[in-house]
Formats: structure tokens, sequence, C-alpha cells
């Protein structure tokens, strides 16, 4: 098979996927959501855990986002008012003693923390084996409120996460950023990989021999910290997530420490997110190249798309 017909996607991976921010889900709010190609309800209990079920209501599949309400710690449908807790287990029909024990909606693994509520996906229901990492800085109280930022793009959230892996680009689509040679290390069996690349960087606060350490966990989640100026530090935190196979969308946290902030952090974390945006008439328009054409610059983009493959299930 030739290089130029196979555009097939990967599909939808597994691992940790944000699905809100935190501050966006109030206690006692439902919200109608669509991940991993799938109709869900989130919503947030009264003693304010947030839990991720199916959407449709095991007995006639109303939609429980759609008029659905928060009980304690149970949703209840819209439409005949079944109860169901945080793991899809019907706990109530008000108006029968019995409850089928089939009466139940598939409850997902969801977990809370760097201001984002996250959902465990697996193509074959395996539950977690690895966690979300902890972001120290974005509850250190000398770093600054993060800021958030939040993109939906028509790509596979593959081809966002290989920009990560692409120097070549930086110097065309984002100008004069360079990035110089990077150095990749490995950890939680292979999971996870740190590139790091050092260069003089001009900063609002002089020039700096400077250091950036790109983090990925899995193929949702990342980090960019500046390391290198002296008492001041800066750190985005992403997740993305595929909506559909080839519908993502990417959620950005920005911070940095307070002093930074104060002498010119916000056009710091403003160049950034521009940046971002930059990479986005290529994203909505490429097409996923599954064996594409590729040059000795390309190195990167080889290790990248290797390691992506322990994040799918074969499919049947
Ligand atoms: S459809 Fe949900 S209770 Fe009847
Ligand atoms: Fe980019």
């Amino acid at each position: 098979m030739g290089a130029i017909q196979t555009t097939r996607t990967p599909g939808i991976p597994n691992g940790w996927f944000a699905v809100a921010f935190s501050r966006d889900l109030q206690v006692g709010e439902v919200k109608r959501i669509r991940y991993f190609e799938q109709d869900l309800v989130l919503f947030r209990t009264r003693e304010g855990h947030p839990k991720v079920l199916d959407a449709y209501c095991s007995h006639l599949g109303a939609h429980l986002a759609e008029g659905g309400r928060v009980v304690g710690e149970t949703i209840r449908c819209p439409f005949h008012a079944w109860q169901y807790d945080g793991s899809g287990q019907c706990v109530s029909i008000p108006y029968c003693k019995r409850i089928p024990p089939q009466a139940r909606v598939n409850g997902w693994e969801v977990h809370e923390s760097n201001h984002m509520i996250f959902v465990w996906h697996h193509a074959e229901g395996k539950p977690p084996y690895w966690q979300v990492p902890d972001m120290p800085e974005l509850h250190d109280p000398e770093w600054s409120e993060p800021r958030v930022f939040e993109l939906e793009v028509n790509v596979h959230m593959q081809d966002m996460a290989e920009n990560n892996c692409d120097p070549v680009h930086f110097q065309y689509v984002h100008g004069n950023m360079n990035v110089g040679p990077s150095e990749m290390t490995y950890a939680e069996e292979g999971r996870f990989f740190r590139m790091t690349s050092s260069n003089e960087h001009e900063t609002p606060m002089g020039t700096f021999d400077m250091t950036l350490e790109r983090d990925t966990w899995g193929l949702g989640l990342s980090s960019v910290r500046m390391l290198g100026i002296p008492d001041a530090g800066l750190l985005m935190f992403s997740s993305t997530s595929p909506i559909e196979a080839e519908r993502t969308v990417s959620r950005w946290l920005f911070t940095a420490t307070k002093n930074m902030v104060d002498l010119a952090g916000e056009d710091f974390i403003d160049g950034m997110s521009k940046g971002v945006m930059q990479d986005v008439r290529i994203w909505e328009n490429k097409i996923h190249r599954a064996e594409p054409v590729l040059c000795e610059a390309d190195e990167y983009l080889v290790e990248f798309r290797k390691w992506t493959k322990q994040f799918y299930s074969t499919p049947a």
C-alpha cells in the first residue's frame, strides 16, 4: 500500500482526559457532554464529587442531562425519576419497591485535580493503570491564579500532540521560536516522556540560558515548564480530549510565579496562547497520515509515533 491512500485515523486512545474545568461545574449542576464518541452526563453531587455516567437512562432511554437533577449523591432521571448513584447503579425508583437488577447505566472513573475534571477512557473497559500527575505550581500560593484557555478543533487528537515533537514547525508556523535540539527521557514504564532543550531566551526579566521542559503523560496530558530564570517560573498544563475521532478539545492552564506576573507575565502568557492559535489553521485543515513520507529531520516524529501505539487497543 502506498503512503498516499493511508489517511485512516488511529481511533480513540486510552487514558485520562479532561471533560471540564473544575470551576465550570458547581455543586448540583448537571451537564450534557460528549466524549469518546459517546453521549455522557456530568454532574456534581451535593457532597461535591464530580460524576460521569452514560447519558441514556436504562428504563426508557431519556437523556439524564436534559432535565435530570442532582438529588444528594445521585442523579434523578427527568422522565420517571429513577435515581442513579455515581457508579451508575439505580438506587431508587420512587413508585416501586423492587429495583430490577439490570437497572444501571455505565459509570466512568472520574478524577479531579489541577483545576480539571478527568475521565478514564479505555476501549476494552480496563480500569486505570496510571494516575493523573499533580502539578504543584497549580496550588502554590507563590504562583498566580491560573489563566484558562479552551479550544475545539476538527483534528485527530494525536495530530495535536504530535506538534510537541515537531521542532521544524516551530520555525515555519511560529516564526523565530528556536527550540534547539531536544533530549528525550522516559519513565512510568514508557507512558511518560520528557523532552528538554536548552537555549538562550529573551524574557521580560532579561536574557537567560533557559531550559524548556516538555512532559507528556499518555496522549492527553502535557506540561511545559520554563526553567532557568532566577526565582521565577512558568508552567503551561494542558489536557486534550477526543470528542469524536477527528474532533478534539484542548484545555490549557497557564500560571507563573507572582513576581513574574507582576513584571510582564500577562504578555508572556498571551504570547503563548497566540502560539497555539497559529497551529489551528494547520490542524483544522490537515488529514491524518497513518504512513507519512518522512525525511531525515523527522527523528522525533518517528519516535513519537512508535510511542503512541501503546495507547490504542487493537481493533477487533
Ligand atoms: S426513562 Fe429514566 S426513569 Fe424512565
Ligand atoms: Fe505549534
